[in-house]
């Protein structure tokens, strides 16, 4: 397991559609456990293979972060989604940076487990948006494409401090 560096906006890796998993090999036991330890270092909620330079179709995602679980995600898909919900939302990939990105309020998902077994999997809220972001990361996307505006750390600090004034 190694600690791998998160590409940043403009590294070409990021705008480039992922290929599928096809062998279920240590290769890929490798990626999962190199997503795993870097996301855990980052401290963020998923980690897409792309960002660390791996155009394979592979996310980690943590569904609640009260709980800290990861849920590895190959070839995953959206299988049902429902409501709508416009929320902040931030990438490691574009750091220090937030925009309001609207996403399903529910998704249902399906993917391969890291040995190849196909499962189903669902999330509301947090986790909705956070299935939508890393699986948009495979098709190599970003979610600064759906917002107008991105707002820095201190930009939001001081929005708070207005809300709160009114
Ligand atoms: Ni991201």
């Amino acid at each position: 397991m190694a600690i791998r560096t998160i590409l940043t906006q403009g590294d070409p890796a990021l705008n480039k559609r992922c290929h599928p998993v096809t062998r279920f090999d240590r290769k890929l036991d490798d990626l999962l456990d190199d997503l795993r330890e870097t996301l855990t270092q980052a401290n963020g909620v998923g980690l897409a293979a792309p960002q660390i330079g791996i155009l394979r179709r592979a996310v980690i995602v943590v569904p609640d972060p009260e709980k800290d679980e990861m849920v590895e995600l190959v070839n995953p898909e959206i299988l049902a989604q429902e409501g709508e919900q416009d929320g902040l939302e931030g990438c490691l990939s574009i750091p220090g940076m937030w925009g309001y990105v609207k996403r399903p309020e529910w998704v249902k998902v399906r993917a391969q487990d890291r040995r190849g077994n196909w499962f189903e999997t669902e999330g509301s809220g947090l986790a909705a948006r956070c299935f939508c972001h890393e699986l948009e990361h495979l098709e190599g996307h970003m979610y600064d494409e759906h917002t107008d505006r991105l707002y820095t750390t201190e930009e939001l600090d001081e929005m708070e401090g207005e809300r709160m004034d009114g």
